[in-house]
């Protein structure tokens, strides 16, 4: 498979969708260090030396509305290698790797689609490994931490990333060839969202009452005080208590 290494870059996805029609599924673009990181919702993404900065050109041949399925594929891959160097990484709905209840990672998934199927995905993918907290700016610093801070120990980033690409492969396969009611017990797990009283924001409202569960599309449902159900495909989760 190709890999596109970069010192610098704005971001790693956009350079993937620049590129995604001609490239072949599982091509790898990488950066040391990214200019213009992009998170979730418009947010910024800050990518100083010392992470993981990666975007994956994946063409799985879906329906669009599936296409959120492929981030639940990649938090639980990540989630299950931060796990197997021994820390307890679980999963904040819908993308949230995070350890002792710190992000350690983001997961940004890109589509693009012809009527309903998928022409290619990009799943961007941004660990926060060897940084040192003080390379985060102070307003991102809250509830942000890296694999080091948590291990006491710098990390092989190229091994760890070898291990992850392993992974990541290896749940595609399962997302390809069994049902995703496998991956998604998996993904639920691993989860601390279900069973928590969350507050969820979305463009347009905010969304509060008891997390019961995820839909097989990756939506979350969320039981209200009214005791009425809702399913929130995406938007911004903070647990109320
Ligand atoms: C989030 O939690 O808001 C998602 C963060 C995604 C960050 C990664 S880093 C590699 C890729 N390139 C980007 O610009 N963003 C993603």
């Amino acid at each position: 498979k190709k890999i596109h290494y970069f010192e610098e870059v704005t971001s790693t996805n956009s350079i993937a969708k620049e590129i995604a029609v001609s490239e072949e599924e599982g091509t790898l673009v990488i950066a040391e260090v990214q200019k213009g990181g992009r998170g979730r919702m418009g947010r910024e993404w800050v990518s100083p030396h010392g992470g993981i900065w990666i975007s994956v050109i994946l063409k799985p041949g879906i329906p669009l509305r599936h296409a959120s399925r492929l981030t639940l594929v990649a938090g639980l891959a990540v989630a299950n290698v931060i796990r197997n160097i021994g820390l307890d990484a679980r999963i904040k709905w819908p993308n949230d790797v995070r350890i002792n209840g710190k992000k350690v990672c983001g997961i940004l998934t890109e589509a693009k689609a012809e009527v309903d199927r998928v022409d290619y995905v990009v799943l961007g993918i941004g660990i926060n490994v060897n940084m040192d907290l003080k390379d985060i700016p102070e307003s991102f610093r809250a509830g942000s931490t890296t694999l080091k801070a948590e291990l006491g120990t710098h990390i092989k980033r190229v091994s760890f990333l070898q291990d992850f690409l392993f992974e990541l492969e290896q749940q595609y396969i399962l997302f390809k060839t069994q049902p995703f009611s496998h991956i998604l017990n998996d993904w639920l797990a691993l989860s601390d969202t279900i069973g928590r009283e969350v507050k969820v924001t979305t463009p347009s409202r905010i969304i509060e009452g008891k997390a019961v569960g995820v839909t097989p599309d990756g939506a979350l449902v969320i039981r209200k005080a009214d005791d009425t159900k809702e399913e929130i495909i995406a938007g911004r989760c903070i647990y109320a208590r």
